[in-house]
């Protein structure tokens, strides 16, 4: 098929690289020019495991990346895969959407061509048909284009697995031959298909993020519990997720979910939650806690070496999660702040999200590795669950007291204390 994918931030790059793999020719559109020249060089402007190895090979042939709206005209699909940031009131700000809604229509103006508009941008439930269609429709000028919505459930650091080996694929839509459509999209992918209705297609979304985020909360409330009762929480929840009504996953208790979805999405549920006027008592507290969470590395630490002032403390990992160099709404970002504030000397150390992280907080002191963050140190705290992290152990000794706080099940050394085990 001839597909568009408007937006080059992580679902966008994925979905293009991967539709192209699968024989589709695929025309990437993004805003910044930027990111078209690097991808058409041949490398990927984000760092995700696979993604530039599927760049190389079809960048050229079946990818082409660029800035020009004109090339949707004649595309099968179109999808929409801009960024739909997450407001201080929770709200979502669709202003991308609009933008791109708008840019579609106009590039389908003089087309001849009738394609299928397809929202995969994360938006509450309502937006493509109150926002996406009449500005498409209107601009476009035309009534013969036809819509549909399917969300997108990729992993950052596994996105490109996750692309190819999906547990499902929702596609809302209100007639047989747009489902038939938008899944020939996804030839050769073997999994099931879930047709459903838009307005249902864009709330999976957001009820899928808020059930994941729900389990973290509660492995982390229970963790919490445990850890007063001197009871290993990763065993409980060993035992607890051999229930498959329960399910093995997303049970490992720490210091919490970041990053650029599961936050601002649970967020944005409940604000839409408040505007019906429903009190979101459950998804209040699964964020109550996740804010709560990371602040107990800190309560910890202070047991352990009273006073933080004047002290340097090393934090290990800055990404909101393993294999990538994503810091969005990672959990290190309330501890390094917490720290400053207390007036301790950060040192921090991460393999690939300290650029992310300096942007934040140009001050703190940046390592080349683990070893020199924790050289003198007066107290380590683990944030990530990088895998490098496992093999630390004598570097440990470096420290000027051996004080090491997990927020992540990661290490494997002695001496250790856990957030919540
Ligand atoms: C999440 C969802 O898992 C994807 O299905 C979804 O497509 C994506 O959001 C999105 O909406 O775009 P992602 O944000 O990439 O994916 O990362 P996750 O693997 O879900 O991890 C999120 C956070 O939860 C991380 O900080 C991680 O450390 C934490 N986490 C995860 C835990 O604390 N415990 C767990 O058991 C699992």
């Amino acid at each position: 098929m001839r597909i568009a994918v408007v937006g080059g931030g992580y679902v966008g790059l994925v979905t293009a690289a991967c539709l192209a793999k699968t024989g589709n020719t695929v025309n990437l559109i993004t805003r910044s020019p930027a990111k078209p020249a690097s991808i058409n060089s041949g490398k990927s402007p984000i760092y995700e495991p696979g993604l530039d190895d599927l760049i190389r090979e079809n960048v050229g042939r079946t990818l082409i990346a660029g800035t020009d709206y004109r090339k949707v005209s004649d595309s099968d699909l179109i999808f929409i895969c801009v960024g739909t940031p997450g407001q201080k009131d929770g709200s979502t700000d669709l202003s991308m959407v609009r933008a791109s809604s708008r840019s579609i229509g106009e590039a389908l103006r003089k087309s001849g061509n009738s394609p299928i508009v397809v929202v995969k941008s994360t938006v509450p439930p309502g937006t493509t048909e109150r926002v996406v269609c009449p500005l498409v429709l209107e601009h476009a000028g035309r009534l013969d284009i036809r819509f549909a919505m399917n969300p997108e459930f990729l992993r950052e650091g596994v996105a490109v697995h996750d692309f190819f080996h999906p547990d499902r694929i929702v596609i809302g839509c209100s007639d047989a031959a747009t489902f038939e459509m938008v899944a020939s999209g996804y030839y050769g992918i073997d999994v099931p298909f879930f047709k459903t209705s838009i307005n249902a297609a864009e709330m999976i979304k957001y009820a899928s993020n808020a059930a994941l985020a729900t389990k973290i909360s509660y492995a982390n409330e229970i963790g919490n519990i445990c850890k007063k009762l001197g009871i290993d929480v990763y065993e409980v929840m060993k035992g607890v997720g051999m229930d498959p009504r329960i399910s093995p996953y997303f049970l490992n208790a720490g210091a919490g979910f970041g990053g650029s979805c599961l936050p601002k999405d649970v967020s944005s549920l409940m604000h839409l939650a408040g505007q019906l006027g429903e009190n979101p008592v459950l998804i209040r507290a699964v964020m109550d806690i996740n804010h709560l969470q990371p602040l107990r590395m800190i309560s910890l630490l202070e047991q352990q070496i009273g006073k933080i002032s004047g002290k340097r403390i090393a934090v290990l990992g800055l990404a909101f999660k393993n294999n990538t160099d994503d810091v969005r709404e990672s959990q290190s970002i309330p501890v390094i702040r917490e720290l400053i504030r207390k007036g301790a000397h950060v040192a921090a150390y991460d393999p690939l999200a300290i650029p992310g992280m300096r942007d934040l907080f140009p001050d703190v002191e940046y390592c080349r590795d683990a070893k020199e963050a924790l050289i003198g140190a007066d107290g380590c705290l683990v944030m990530t669950e990088w895998q490098e992290f496992s093999r630390l152990s004598e570097e440990f000794d470096l420290m000027k007291n051996r004080v090491i706080i997990e927020g992540r099940r990661i290490l494997t050394c002695a001496g250790v204390e856990g957030i919540c085990w």
